[in-house]
């Protein structure tokens, strides 16, 4: 491992991992040793048409050539953002139709948090046990461990939490709450899903106490889960719609979306709600907006939940408990901590990058660019099998 990646660069984790990256193509990313590496992680799901994919970078390069970076977002119309927003509204159904644009996804988490407390009036937040929002202050004291959070306190006031997937708890959303805000399918807990019509039974909640209903599709968003958002998949409409990670095919971006009249109510009483100087960069929006063309004019949706059926027709080993999640959002689970380490780490080695998940240990996270091929899923399950039979006779 490079010294000084770990004398001069802040890490996060006691054991980074620390892959020296030359170059990455397509699934595959080199280190500077020349060895190659099957992507099944996909830059925790931000890489969503992989590596150095054409259309992106004509895209960033096209960009960089006009202008980047002239004006704080919202003072100068800038038709990448402007183009964005626009296809994105084509994409969204009734009143989701205007998008504020900002850095990452936990900003995007913020503006949310900000839009249902002023359109509310209410201070009220809810959220839901085990669920990740990001790591700044506001979307942290909505994060559900509370290991993770407890030396930061105090965080925002006014939050209460209820457990996904249980329907008596929806009577805590009352007529005192600003808003509840949920993964439509939650991430870090496990890849788990809403199950007997739980975010129609919360928009009915919301609708009823008139608070608001926020999804956060930062990991399921963009195409994963076989719909543009997560949320598709349910027949529900949020009221706020936050994004980030895969949205802009590898470059730092968020935004969240609303009916335009509440979207507004940011720009005035106060005016400026919301600001951040590099909301909606051309370069990025532009990169954003090619990776939604893209998403949106091919059939990398459908094909999402194909590839989902082969991963689960492939991945059949006694070390395999279950594989949770949805289209290209999936985990397998293992019955331990232990041997899932072991199968990430021996795949490390075999040539197959995989992860874990922010607080279910025995989860083996796998969420490729969507853009990956049969011939490569089979080849990446194929060193899973291999290490798993490698860990099943030590
Ligand atoms: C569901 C969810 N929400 C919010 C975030 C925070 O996004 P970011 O890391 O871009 O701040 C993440 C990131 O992993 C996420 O998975």
């Amino acid at each position: 491992m490079n010294p000084d990646f770990i004398k001069y660069q802040a890490q996060t984790s006691p054991y980074p991992l620390g892959m020296e990256v030359s170059h990455a193509i397509g699934s595959y990313i080199y280190d500077t040793n020349n060895k190659k590496y099957l992507d099944f992680v996909a830059g925790v799901s931000a890489c969503t048409l992989g590596h150095q994919n054409k259309r992106v970078n004509d895209a960033i390069k096209n960009q960089l050539d006009k202008y980047s970076h002239v004006m704080v977002y919202g003072e100068y119309s800038q038709s990448p953002a402007v183009e964005f927003c626009k296809l994105l509204a084509e994409h969204m159904p009734e009143p989701l139709k205007k998008t504020y644009l900002v850095n990452s996804g936990t900003e995007a988490i913020e503006g949310a948090l900000k839009l249902a407390r002023r359109t509310t009036g209410r201070s009220q937040l809810i959220s839901c046990h085990n669920a990740y929002h990001g790591n700044t202050m506001g979307s942290m004291s909505v994060m559900g461990f509370e290991e993770r959070k407890q030396i930061f306190r105090p965080l925002i006031p006014d939050v209460d939490f209820i457990t996904f997937n249980n329907e008596a708890d929806l009577e805590k959303i009352t007529t005192k709450t600003a808003g509840i805000i949920l993964e439509t399918i939650q991430g870090g807990a496990g890849f788990i899903q809403p199950e007997n019509n739980f975010l129609q039974k919360v928009r009915q909640r919301c609708t009823e106490v008139g608070a608001m209903m926020i999804v956060d599709e930062i990991q399921p968003g963009f195409g994963r889960t076989g719909k543009l958002f997560g949320f598709q998949n349910y027949d529900v409409v949020p009221d706020i719609v936050v994004m980030g990670k895969g949205m802009g095919g590898g470059m730092p971006v968020g935004a969240f979306t609303a009916a335009p009249e509440r979207m507004d109510l940011l720009s005035h009483d106060p005016k400026l709600g919301h600001i951040t100087t590099f909301g909606g960069h051309p370069v990025i929006a532009a990169a954003s907006l090619a990776t939604l063309q893209e998403i949106t004019e091919t059939n990398l949706m459908p094909e999402a939940l194909e590839k989902e059926k082969l991963f689960r027709s492939l991945l059949v080993h006694p070390l395999i408990k279950d594989i949770r999640g949805k289209g290209l959002m999936l985990a397998a689970m293992t019955e331990s901590a232990e041997i899932t380490n072991k199968v990430i780490f021996k795949c490390q080695d075999k040539g197959l990058i995989l992860f874990w998940l922010l607080f279910e240990a025995c989860a083996i996270r796998i969420t490729p660019p969507l853009n990956i091929s049969e011939s490569e899923i089979r080849e990446g399950c194929a060193i899973i099998l291999e290490a798993m039979d490698e860990v099943l006779s030590e």
